[in-house]
Protein backbone atom coordinates (compact mmCIF):
# COMPACT_ATOMS: atom_id res chain seq x y z
CA UNK A 1 0.00 0.00 0.00
CA UNK A 2 1.05 3.71 -0.13
CA UNK A 3 2.62 5.95 -2.87
CA UNK A 4 6.03 5.39 -4.53
CA UNK A 5 8.25 8.50 -6.60
CA UNK A 6 10.71 7.05 -9.08
CA UNK A 7 12.66 9.07 -10.73
CA UNK A 8 14.65 7.96 -13.77
CA UNK A 9 18.50 8.92 -15.04
CA UNK A 10 20.38 12.37 -14.39
CA UNK A 11 17.34 13.53 -11.74
CA UNK A 12 19.78 12.47 -9.04
CA UNK A 13 21.44 16.28 -10.24
CA UNK A 14 18.67 18.13 -9.57
CA UNK A 15 19.81 21.65 -8.21
CA UNK A 16 23.01 21.17 -10.26
CA UNK A 17 21.83 20.01 -13.46
CA UNK A 18 20.86 22.93 -16.43
CA UNK A 19 19.23 24.79 -13.72
CA UNK A 20 17.59 27.23 -16.14
CA UNK A 21 15.63 24.21 -17.25
CA UNK A 22 15.13 22.34 -14.06
CA UNK A 23 15.20 24.94 -11.38
CA UNK A 24 17.68 24.82 -8.25
CA UNK A 25 16.02 22.31 -6.15
CA UNK A 26 17.04 18.94 -5.41
CA UNK A 27 15.49 15.96 -5.24
CA UNK A 28 16.03 15.54 -1.90
CA UNK A 29 14.22 19.17 -0.90
CA UNK A 30 11.53 17.95 -3.40
CA UNK A 31 10.95 14.54 -1.82
CA UNK A 32 11.19 16.06 1.82
CA UNK A 33 8.19 18.10 0.69
CA UNK A 34 6.65 15.14 -0.50
CA UNK A 35 7.08 13.00 2.30
CA UNK A 36 5.38 15.79 4.85
CA UNK A 37 2.43 15.95 2.11
CA UNK A 38 2.31 12.30 2.75
CA UNK A 39 2.60 12.59 6.65
CA UNK A 40 0.26 15.31 7.20
CA UNK A 41 -2.30 12.80 4.63
CA UNK A 42 -1.44 9.97 7.11
CA UNK A 43 0.00 7.99 3.53
CA UNK A 44 2.86 5.79 3.56
CA UNK A 45 5.49 6.81 1.04
CA UNK A 46 8.14 5.56 -0.42
CA UNK A 47 11.25 7.13 -2.67
CA UNK A 48 13.81 5.19 -5.73
CA UNK A 49 15.91 7.08 -7.84
CA UNK A 50 17.56 5.31 -10.27
CA UNK A 51 20.13 5.73 -13.54
CA UNK A 52 19.54 2.53 -14.80
CA UNK A 53 16.67 1.30 -16.60
CA UNK A 54 16.48 -2.33 -15.11
CA UNK A 55 16.73 -1.31 -11.47
CA UNK A 56 14.08 1.04 -12.38
CA UNK A 57 12.01 -1.72 -13.86
CA UNK A 58 12.80 -4.24 -11.14
CA UNK A 59 11.28 -0.97 -8.04
CA UNK A 60 7.72 -1.04 -10.09
CA UNK A 61 8.04 -4.82 -10.16
CA UNK A 62 8.45 -4.42 -6.25
CA UNK A 63 5.56 -2.13 -6.29
CA UNK A 64 3.51 -4.52 -7.63
CA UNK A 65 4.42 -7.61 -5.32
CA UNK A 66 4.09 -4.68 -2.52
CA UNK A 67 0.85 -3.45 -3.58
CA UNK A 68 1.52 0.29 -3.83
CA UNK A 69 -2.01 1.91 -4.84
CA UNK A 70 -0.12 4.68 -7.15
CA UNK A 71 3.46 5.88 -8.09
CA UNK A 72 4.28 8.91 -9.52
CA UNK A 73 7.21 8.73 -12.03
CA UNK A 74 9.57 11.23 -14.02
CA UNK A 75 10.84 8.46 -15.99
CA UNK A 76 13.88 11.51 -17.13
CA UNK A 77 15.37 10.49 -20.69
CA UNK A 78 14.04 6.94 -20.64
CA UNK A 79 9.67 8.72 -21.27
CA UNK A 80 11.09 8.75 -24.94
CA UNK A 81 13.01 5.54 -25.22
CA UNK A 82 11.77 3.03 -23.17
CA UNK A 83 9.39 0.49 -24.38
CA UNK A 84 10.84 -1.46 -21.56
CA UNK A 85 9.60 0.82 -18.57
CA UNK A 86 6.24 0.86 -20.20
CA UNK A 87 6.30 -2.64 -20.46
CA UNK A 88 6.96 -3.02 -17.01
CA UNK A 89 4.16 -0.33 -16.27
CA UNK A 90 1.58 -2.61 -18.44
CA UNK A 91 2.61 -5.71 -16.39
CA UNK A 92 1.87 -4.78 -13.50
CA UNK A 93 -0.57 -2.54 -13.73
CA UNK A 94 -0.06 -0.59 -11.03
CA UNK A 95 -1.53 3.15 -11.93
CA UNK A 96 1.08 6.09 -12.22
CA UNK A 97 1.12 9.75 -12.58
CA UNK A 98 3.75 10.87 -15.48
CA UNK A 99 5.38 14.19 -14.03
CA UNK A 100 8.43 16.19 -16.20
CA UNK A 101 9.74 19.47 -14.52
CA UNK A 102 10.24 20.83 -17.55
CA UNK A 103 7.53 21.31 -20.56
CA UNK A 104 8.88 18.75 -22.74
CA UNK A 105 6.40 20.11 -26.05
CA UNK A 106 8.30 23.05 -25.51
CA UNK A 107 12.06 21.57 -26.18
CA UNK A 108 13.31 19.53 -28.47
CA UNK A 109 10.86 17.38 -31.16
CA UNK A 110 12.22 14.37 -29.92
CA UNK A 111 10.91 15.25 -26.41
CA UNK A 112 7.42 15.60 -27.08
CA UNK A 113 6.75 11.68 -27.79
CA UNK A 114 6.36 9.24 -24.37
CA UNK A 115 6.16 5.37 -24.78
CA UNK A 116 4.24 6.23 -20.73
CA UNK A 117 1.76 9.14 -21.46
CA UNK A 118 -1.26 7.24 -23.20
CA UNK A 119 -1.00 4.21 -20.48
CA UNK A 120 -0.95 6.78 -17.34
CA UNK A 121 -3.58 8.17 -14.99
CA UNK A 122 -2.66 11.74 -16.04
CA UNK A 123 0.12 13.63 -16.79
CA UNK A 124 1.89 16.93 -15.64
CA UNK A 125 4.51 19.09 -16.92
CA UNK A 126 6.41 22.05 -17.62
CA UNK A 127 4.94 23.67 -13.83
CA UNK A 128 8.63 22.90 -12.45
CA UNK A 129 8.91 20.96 -9.62
CA UNK A 130 5.82 21.77 -8.31
CA UNK A 131 4.38 19.47 -10.54
CA UNK A 132 5.55 15.96 -8.24
CA UNK A 133 3.37 17.88 -5.48
CA UNK A 134 0.60 18.05 -7.65
CA UNK A 135 0.56 14.67 -9.07
CA UNK A 136 0.73 13.79 -5.14
CA UNK A 137 -2.19 15.49 -4.14
CA UNK A 138 -4.23 14.08 -7.09
CA UNK A 139 -2.52 10.56 -5.94
CA UNK A 140 -4.05 11.07 -2.55
CA UNK A 141 -7.30 12.21 -3.76
CA UNK A 142 -8.15 8.96 -6.24
CA UNK A 143 -6.61 6.77 -3.74
CA UNK A 144 -8.58 7.49 -0.79
CA UNK A 145 -11.31 7.80 -3.15
CA UNK A 146 -10.67 4.03 -4.10
CA UNK A 147 -10.50 3.12 -0.35
C1 LIG B 1 12.37 15.45 -17.81
C2 LIG B 1 12.27 15.75 -19.32
C3 LIG B 1 13.04 14.71 -20.13
O1 LIG B 1 12.96 15.01 -21.50
C4 LIG B 1 14.51 14.72 -19.73
O2 LIG B 1 15.20 13.72 -20.43
C5 LIG B 1 14.72 14.61 -18.27
C6 LIG B 1 13.82 15.33 -17.36
C7 LIG B 1 11.73 16.57 -16.97
O3 LIG B 1 11.52 16.34 -15.78
O4 LIG B 1 11.47 17.67 -17.48
O5 LIG B 1 15.66 13.97 -17.81
O6 LIG B 1 11.67 14.24 -17.54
Amino acid sequence: AGILVLNGPNLNLLGVREPGIYGSDTLSDIESRLEAQARAAGMPIDFFQSNAEHALIERIHQAFRDAVDMIIINPGAFTHTSVALRDALLATAVPFIEVHISNVHAREPFRRHSYLSDIAKGVICGLGPVGYELALQAALQMTYRSL
